[in-house]
C-alpha cells in the first residue's frame, strides 16, 4: 500500500508527474475522460507526440503577443502552457486571434511542430514545441481582468474577491494539488494500518479547546443552540468506547478566535484516536506517518527519530513551547544568579516567585549598531519588558573595561565574571538580558530570538521537527483565580489517584505531546482519562461544579463507567502542515476560499445580515443599533 506507483516515461514526464499527482493518476486510468468536443490533448501531453500530429487544445489565453504579422498565444490549461502560432495566411482565424485578450477561453486545433532554433523556452515543459493554428474557436470572452495573473504584487483583498482568477495561477493550482496529495497520502497510510474513517456531527455541543464557539440557532427548539465543533474530541473518545479501536477523520473545525497568519476560524484537522496505546506508541506511529508523507510527497527524508524535549526544557532553552530548532540561538538561565546581584532590575525580578532573568547570547553580535539594539529594545518593550539590558563583549578578560554596556556599572567584577562564564560569552558577542515575570521574559526573548534569526539569516533552511512532551496538566489563570487545562480537560494527568491530583495541581504533568515543525505547532494530542473518578476530579479542579459538569459532560462521565478502554490520540492542523510543505508564508495560501482578518469570505461576501423575519423564525431579535463587536468584547 505504501509503495508508490512510480510514473513511467522519460525523465521530463516523470518530473512533471511528481508535481501533478492528480493528473498522473487520471492518466493511468486513461486519457479519454479528459478529452471531449473541445480538446484531444492536454498541454503537457504534447511533449510525447510526433511533429505534424493534429491536436486540439482548450484553455485560457495566458498571454497574447502581436509580432506584426504573426500572433503568438500562450494557451494555458490546468497542466501548463503551450505556444500557439496564428498566421495571417488564414485571415478569418487571424481576425479572431486579433480579437482575443487575456483569459479568453479558446479551443484551438492545429499541427504540432518544433519551434525554430533559438526560440525554444527551456523553462516550459512544452518549450520546444508550438502549435500552428488551423482553427480557433472563442468559447467565451473575458472582461478585462481586475489584476494581471502573473503580477506578484496584487493585494490579497483583490485576490480573495476574485478568487477564481487567483486560483487559475499555476502557483495556486500547484498548492491545491499539493494539499490533495498530502491528504491522499495520509489516508493511504492510515487505511493501510486499519484506521477507520468515521464522520462526526457538525451541529453539536460545545467541545472545549480554549476558543469561543460558533453557535447555530435551532429553529425546532427556540432558544437553544448548536455549537460547531472546535474539534471532534469528545466524539472520537466516544468512538473508542464504542469499540472502534482506530479512528481517523479529515475534518473541519471551527474556533471563534483572533486570526493570525497560521490561524483560521474554520480549519481542517487530520484527527486520530486509538485504543490500548500509550503516548510512546502513539507518537511513534504518528511520527512514522509524517515521515512517510514527507517522503512520498516532497521526497524529503525527515530525521529518524524526531528529537524530543520536555516542556520545561524547551521553555528554559527557547522561551517557547514551539521553537524553531533551525535557529541556533538559545537562552541562558540567570534567575538564581540574579537573586544575589546588586543590579536591582535583575534582583527584583529574580526575587518574585513568578520571576525570571535570562540572557540571549548573539555570537558575533558585537557588530550590531546602536540603532539596531534600540529597535530590539523597542520590540522587547512591546512584548511586556520594561527594557532590554545588553552587553557588548569586547574583551572578556578585562573587566569591566572590556565590556560596553549601560548596565555594567551596576554589577561587580565577580558578578560579571560569573555572568560571562554562564553565557559562554566570547570577544565579539552581544548579550541581551530580560528580567520580568517568567511569562513576559519567555515571550519577549522568544520574539527576539526569532527576529534575530531572521535578521541575521541564521538557519532558515531545511526541516526541524520536534516532539514537545511532559506538558503541565494545568496552568494557573490569575485573572479568574482558577486552573485552566493546558491541553484540554480530557487529557490524562500523570497521577494514580484524585488525591494525588489535588495535592499540588501545578506540579502535575500530563500525558500530552505536541509536534512542532520549523517553529509551528502542527499537531497536538494526549492520552485521555479513561476513569470517571479522575475525569470528575479534573472537572472539579477546573472549577466546573458537579452540576455543570453533569450538564455539559454527563454523557462522557457516564460512558466512562461502561467499560472505556485506555485510549489516546492526536490531531494535526492540515492547513498548517500544507502551508509549511508548500513554502507559503500564510495559511490562507493553501485554503481555496479562506477568511480574512475580519472573518469575511470576500468572494461570497459572508457573513451577511439576515432579514428580521428570518431571525424571528429562529426566535432571535435583531441587534440593537448600538451593540456590536465592541460591546461584546467588553463583556467577555
Ligand atoms: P489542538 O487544539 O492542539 O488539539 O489542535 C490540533 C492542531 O490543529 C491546528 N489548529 C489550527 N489550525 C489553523 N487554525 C486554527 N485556528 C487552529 N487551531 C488549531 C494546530 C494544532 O496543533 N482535540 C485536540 C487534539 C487531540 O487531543 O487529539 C485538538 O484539537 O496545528
Ligand atoms: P533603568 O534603571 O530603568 O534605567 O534601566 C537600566 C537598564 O536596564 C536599561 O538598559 C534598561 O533597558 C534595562 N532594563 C530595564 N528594565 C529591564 C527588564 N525588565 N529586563 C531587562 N532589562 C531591563
Amino acid at each position: 500500500m505504501e509503495g508508490r506507483n512510480t510514473p513511467g516515461g522519460g525523465s521530463d514526464t516523470a518530473e512533471a508527474d511528481r508535481y501533478n499527482g492528480a493528473v498522473a493518476s487520471a492518466r493511468k486510468i486513461g486519457r479519454r475522460p479528459l478529452s471531449g468536443p473541445w480538446r484531444t490533448h492536454l498541454s503537457t501531453d504534447l511533449v510525447g507526440e510526433a511533429p505534424g500530429t493534429s491536436v486540439t487544445l482548450a484553455g485560457w489565453v495566458h498571454h497574447r503577443r502581436d509580432h506584426g504579422g504573426v500572433i503568438f498565444l500562450d494557451l494555458r490549461d490546468h497542466e501548463g502552457l503551450v505556444q500557439v502560432v496564428c498566421d495571417p495566411s488564414r485571415p478569418e482565424l487571424f481576425g479572431r486571434a486579433e480579437r482575443v485578450r487575456a483569459e479568453y477561453v479558446l479551443s484551438v486545433r492545429g499541427a504540432l511542430r518544433p519551434r525554430p532554433a533559438g526560440t525554444e523556452n527551456p523553462r516550459l515543459a512544452t518549450g520546444r514545441l508550438e502549435v500552428l493554428a488551423e482553427s480557433l474557436e472563442i468559447l467565451n470572452p473575458s472582461e478585462p481582468l481586475p489584476f494581471a495573473l502573473d503580477e506578484s504584487e496584487t493585494g490579497e483583498g483583490v485576490r480573495l474577491r476574485y478568487r477564481y482568477l487567483d486560483l487559475r495561477r499555476p502557483e495556486m493550482q500547484e498548492r491545491l494539488r499539493l494539499r490533495a496529495r498530502v491528504a491522499a497520502a495520509l489516508r493511504r497510510w492510515l487505511e493501510a494500518r486499519g484506521f477507520l474513517e468515521v464522520e462526526t456531527p457538525m451541529l453539536t455541543r460545545a467541545t472545549p479547546e480554549g476558543a469561543r464557539d460558533f453557535l447555530v440557532p435551532c429553529r425546532l427548539q427556540p432558544g437553544t443552540f448548536y455549537a460547531l465543533p472546535q474539534s471532534p474530541q469528545l466524539y472520537k473518545q466516544i468512538l473508542m468506547m464504542s469499540g472502534v479501536d482506530r479512528y481517523y477523520q479529515i475534518v473541519r473545525c471551527f474556533r471563534d478566535e483572533d486570526l493570525r497568519a497560521d490561524r483560521q476560524p474554520e480549519f481542517t484537522q487530520l484527527d486520530v484516536e486509538t485504543s490500548f496505546l500509550d503516548a510512546e506508541a502513539i507518537t511513534g506511529l504518528m511520527e512514522e506517518m509524517i515521515r512517510t508523507v514527507f517522503h512520498e510527497v516532497l521526497g524529503v527524508a525527515l530525521p529518524d527519530p524526531f528529537p524530543r524535549l520536555a516542556y520545561d526544557e524547551v521553555m528554559a532553552r527557547f522561551g517557547s513551547d514551539k521553537p524553531d530548532l533551525r535557529n541556533p540561538l538559545e537562552l541562558t538561565e540567570l534567575t538564581d544568579w540574579a537573586r544575589g546581584t546588586s543590579f536591582q532590575v535583575f534582583a527584583r525580578a529574580a526575587a518574585r516567585p513568578d520571576g525570571r532573568v535570562a540572557a540571549l547570547r548573539l555570537p558575533g553580535g558585537g557588530e550590531l549598531a546602536r540603532t539596531r539594539i534600540d529597535t530590539h529594545t523597542e520590540l522587547a518593550r512591546r512584548h511586556g519588558l520594561g527594557g532590554l539590558a545588553w552587553i557588548r563583549v569586547l574583551d572578556p578578560e578585562r573587566l569591566p573595561e572590556g565590556l560596553q554596556s549601560p548596565v555594567v556599572k551596576f554589577l561587580s567584577a565577580d558578578e560579571l565574571r560569573t555572568l560571562l562564564a554562564r553565557t559562554g560569552a566570547r570577544a565579539g558577542d552581544l548579550l541581551y538580558f530580560a528580567a520580568e515575570t517568567r511569562a513576559k521574559v519567555d515571550q519577549a526573548l522568544d520574539v527576539l530570538r526569532q527576529t534575530l534569526g531572521r535578521e541575521l539569516g541564521l538557519g532558515g533552511e531545511g526541516w526541524a521537527p520536534l516532539w514537545v512532551t511532559d506538558f503541565p496538566m494545568f496552568a494557573w489563570n490569575a485573572d479568574e483565580r482558577r486552573w485552566d487545562a493546558m491541553h484540554h480537560p480530557f487529557t490524562a494527568p500523570r497521577v494514580a489517584s484524585p488525591e494525588e491530583l489535588r495535592a499540588d495541581p501545578g506540579a502535575v504533568r500530563a500525558h500530552a505531546y505536541d509536534l512542532v515543525l520549523n517553529g509551528y505547532e502542527v499537531g497536538g494530542g494526549s492520552v485521555r482519562i479513561h476513569r470517571s473518578e479522575i475525569q470528575a476530579a479534573v472537572f472539579d479542579l477546573l472549577g466546573l461544579g458537579r452540576e455543570e459538569s453533569e450538564e455539559k459532560f454527563g454523557f462522557l462521565l457516564e460512558a466512562l463507567r461502561y467499560g472505556a478502554p485506555p485510549h489516546g490520540g492526536m490531531a494535526f492542523g492540515l492547513d498548517r502542515l500544507v502551508m509549511l510543505m508548500s513554502g507559503a508564508a500564510n495559511i490562507r495560501e493553501v485554503i481555496a476560499f479562506p477568511k480574512t482578518q475580519t472573518g469575511a469570505e470576500p468572494l461570497s461576501r459572508a457573513p451577511a445580515p439576515v432579514p428580521p423575519a428570518d431571525l424571528a423564525a429562529l426566535g432571535l431579535r435583531p441587534l440593537a443599533p448600538d451593540s456590536g463587536p465592541a460591546r461584546e468584547h467588553g463583556s467577555s
